[in-house]
């Protein structure tokens, strides 16, 4: 438990699921003259270093933004930059999440990418089926479309209820989501986690995601312990 744990007061709690969006690659990268694909390879390096600090805050899931159904909008460059470095870190990091127990997921329409990668990302959900701590990798993601899916499948089998629609969210095997980082300084939630942001708590951060340390989210991590949730009562 890491920086948290450590207020002693009565309402401190102690966060299960994190989300980030990662954002501000491309602003990093030019704020140095750099092409946007540094950003994006010093974003990756980012995810490693949080990956690896992750095991002694506690948590049992981290649920990372990487690419929203939106991302196909820009250039193919850009693109195919993202899908080659989401190629390279699974062939890299993959030994190394079977060694320290991380349980790999996917969320989004992942199947719909390109044929090589829904193979490697089978394999490394095979992999790492046994692991302790989950990652969550928002892959193609969208939040509407999400919802969309779940509602459809709910409606096929019965009533669309908010309870049905949760349990056939790409995250219903997840625990409910405690807190929502985004980073760069943007205020908006660009259509991740719509559903279970409901009663999420919120934290906007203006480091670029390249800069971000896991004593980042350390921080963020005793901001959260120490906010009230209310959920609706008094
Ligand atoms: C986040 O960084 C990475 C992805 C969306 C894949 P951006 O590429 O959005 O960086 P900015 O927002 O342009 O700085
Ligand atoms: C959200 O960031 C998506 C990811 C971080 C993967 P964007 O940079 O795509 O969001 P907008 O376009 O600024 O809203
Ligand atoms: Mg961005």
């Amino acid at each position: 438990m890491n920086g948290v744990g450590t207020l002693g007061s009565e309402t401190e709690h102690r966060a299960r699921h994190v989300a980030i969006i990662m954002d501000g690659n491309g602003r990093w990268a030019k704020k140095r003259g750099l092409p946007r694909a540094i950003g994006h390879q010093r974003g990756v390096e980012a995810v490693r270093r949080l990956v690896r600090g992750l095991e002694p805050m506690g948590l049992e899931c981290l649920t990372l933004y990487a690419f929203s159904s939106e991302n196909w909008k820009r250039s193919e460059d850009e693109v195919d930059d993202l899908m080659n470095l989401m190629r390279r870190f699974i062939k890299s990091d993959l030994p190394e999440f079977v060694e320290n127990g991380v349980k790999l997921k996917i969320i989004g329409d992942w199947r719909a990418l390109a044929p090589d990668i829904v193979a490697m990302l089978e394999d490394a959900l095979a992999q790492t089926a046994n692991g302790h701590q989950t990652l969550a990798v928002a892959l193609n993601y969208g939040a509407q479309d999400e919802i969309a899916r779940a509602a459809t499948q709910a409606a096929s089998e019965g009533e669309i209820t908010p309870d049905a629609i949760s349990q056939r969210l790409d995250t219903h095997d997840l625990p409910p989501l405690d807190l929502l980082i985004r980073t760069s300084g943007e205020i908006r939630l660009s259509n991740f986690l719509l559903w279970q942001a409901a009663y999420a708590e919120m934290l906007f951060v203006d480091t670029l995601w390249p800069d971000f340390k896991p004593e980042h989210l350390g921080q963020a991590l005793d901001d959260f312990a120490r906010r009230e949730r209310r959920y609706g009562g008094r």
